[in-house]
């Protein structure tokens, strides 16, 4: 009994307010200090918006499985670039849906392409505005792939010269910023080499470096119109047990003259993100992309989730784990957001 008493005294007197000097939660008390010692965060400043454009007038159709995004025709582009700008976003990256598809993927590298069009479109609306576009030939290619296919295969030396040819023509039609995202080896190189001998030495390459084969791009796929008609993409993007090649693709990269390295997807590879961080000190930008997207517009249109504070938190935690820039379809909604606060 004595003993018992003994025991419950000395626990009390442990726990005694005044024997507790280290409390984390003095710092959550209120918004204000949780503020003042906030480690990261997510701003406008910090977010790419992907734009799908498509030939025709007055055309905007919502994108089924991404709810809020939508095909634009170039005069609806031009409409959203105002709006775009209005909301103090920095930048936008650009996805053509060609009028008709080639083996060899004609229109994205011709002058009047329907992404050439996008990006003169867009400077005409707003000169400052950072223009990015993806470059890459499976929107364009009949067969679907990201690049040419020879007896069966995608042949990747053969490759690089469409690719090249289509980041030269989006500079001479007024990029910023073009991102190879086909996954060929030497991509990077072609690229800069290509727009340094035709005088576009200031425009700048964000290499979707380590780009897994991922379900996550289902919903970009009937957006882009772009699934491949035969096989799928494992022999190009990668596999997405591997870290330490993801590390290497960005080695590689960066040593061609990449001015910026891309992780995709973004949430199922924060890992990476975090080692990419720790090892190079290039700017990182993540993409947090379709199928992402589209799970949580899906469950917050449920009401499953609150769809503003779980966007908040899976930028957050993109940013926390070592991005720079985060390319995401919710980039508008967060600028609308953070206006209204
Ligand atoms: C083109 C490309 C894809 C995405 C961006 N560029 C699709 C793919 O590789 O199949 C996916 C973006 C998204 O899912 O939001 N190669």
């Amino acid at each position: 009994m004595l003993d018992q008493e003994l025991e419950l005294r000395t626990n009390f007197d442990v726990a005694k307010p005044s024997a507790l000097r280290v409390r984390p939660r003095r710092l959550r008390r209120t918004e204000n200090l949780r503020a003042l010692v906030r480690e990261t965060r997510v701003r406008v400043d910090d977010l790419i918006y992907p734009l799908f454009v498509v030939h025709g007038k007055n055309v905007r159709d919502e994108i089924s499985a991404m709810p809020g995004v939508f095909h634009l025709s170039l005069d609806q582009l031009e409409r959203e670039i105002a709006q775009v700008s209005e909301l103090n976003l920095r930048a936008v990256i650009l996805f053509g849906l060609p009028e008709t598809k080639d083996e060899w993927g004609s229109e994205d590298y011709a002058e009047r392409g329907i992404v050439q069009d996008a990006i003169r479109a867009c400077k005409r609306v707003n000169p400052d505005l950072v223009v990015m576009t993806d470059v890459c030939l499976c929107q364009y290619t009949s067969h679907g792939h990201c690049g040419v296919v020879r007896d069966g295969q995608i042949d990747n030396d053969a490759t690089l010269e469409y690719l090249a040819r289509t980041a030269v023509s989006h500079a001479a039609a007024g990029a910023d910023m073009v991102a190879p995202s086909a996954m060929m080896d030497g991509q990077v190189g072609a690229i800069r080499a290509a727009l340094d001998a035709q005088g576009f030495g200031d425009v700048s390459i964000l290499a979707y470096a380590a780009k897994f084969a991922s379900a996550f791009y289902g919903p970009f796929r009937e957006a882009a119109d772009s699934p491949p008609k035969f096989g799928d993409r494992r022999q190009y993007q990668m596999d997405p047990a591997n870290a330490r090649e993801a590390l290497r693709e960005v080695e590689l990269d960066i040593a061609q003259g990449a001015d910026m390295v891309m992780i995709k997807p973004a949430l199922p590879y924060l890992d990476i993100l975090r080692q990419t961080r720790d090892a190079f000190n290039h700017p990182i930008a993540a993409y947090n992309v379709s199928g992402e997207y589209a799970m949580l517009k899906a469950a917050a249109q449920n009401g499953w989730i609150d769809e503003r504070k779980a966007t908040l938190e899976l930028l957050t935690s993109i940013k926390r784990a070592g991005a720079d820039l985060i390319l995401t379809y919710h980039a508008k909604e967060f600028a609308e957001w953070s206006a209204s606060r």
